[in-house]
């Protein structure tokens, strides 16, 4: 499974990729307003700044709604670097945008991806991934892991070349789940990807080592 990381924060990014397991970088506008990056200038050089910081696929989204203006919208973004890909919202429009980008060569990921019949769609209209939004269905009362579990049987069975990249992840153990249900990509907040590191017995255990490899120095 591929690592991205969920933010448009500069400094989170490259925590992450000091890591040396980063994959990629999901943003979105509400995580480009969160960091006060303001006017199609400031954004698109923000795009830049990730596409030198980070070795991996770059997710930047239109905001556009109709076809026209995602496809304009879009060809700007992936102008910026050949790591772009450009993200589309799962609405009518969006699914011909989809389709117009993948017959240009542009690779998309469709977002806002609630359920199977919506990630069909978009794989059929040839979208490099689809983002089921996880933790919102977790948020609203249903299960979202269960979704990753029937886009990995259906993407199977289908032979589907588009990649299911689990979005919306709050907490490490959504990341768990993701993997073992067969979700090609994982986009998280660093929070989720650092918490994978933890567990008191290692704590314990290693202020043990240390304690005893004193008595070996
Ligand atoms: C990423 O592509 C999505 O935009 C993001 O994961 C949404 O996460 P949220 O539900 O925490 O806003």
């Amino acid at each position: 499974m591929k690592f991205f990381i969920d933010t448009a924060n500069l400094a989170q990014i490259k925590e992450a990729n000091d890591l040396g397991i980063l994959d990629g970088v999901t943003t979105n506008p509400s995580l480009m307003a969160k960091e006060g990056i303001k006017g199609k200038e400031a954004i698109l050089q923000h795009y830049k700044t990730i596409c030198e910081l980070v070795d991996g696929d770059i997710s930047a989204e239109v905001v556009s709604t109709d076809f026209e203006g995602m496809v304009a919208e879009g060809k700007v973004l992936a102008a910026i670097h050949p790591n772009i890909v450009v993200k589309v919202p799962m609405i009518k429009e969006g699914i011909k945008a989809i389709k117009w980008f993948t017959d240009n060569g542009i690779r998309t990921n469709c977002t806002l991806i609630f359920s199977a019949g919506q990630a069909i769609l978009a794989a059929k209209a040839g979208a490099a991934y689809v983002s089921p939004f996880i933790g919102r269905i977790d948020d609203s009362g249903w299960e979202g892991t269960e979704l990753i579990a029937q886009l990995s049987n259906i993407f199977s069975i289908q032979g589907f070349k588009t990649e299911i990249l689990a979005a919306s992840i709050r907490n490490p153990n959504h990341i768990i789940k993701c993997a073992e249900l067969g979700a090609h990509v994982c986009t998280c907040p660093l929070d989720s990807i650092l918490g994978l590191l933890k567990h008191p017995l290692t704590d314990i255990g290693l202020a043990k080592f240390l304690e005893d490899a004193k008595k070996t120095a």
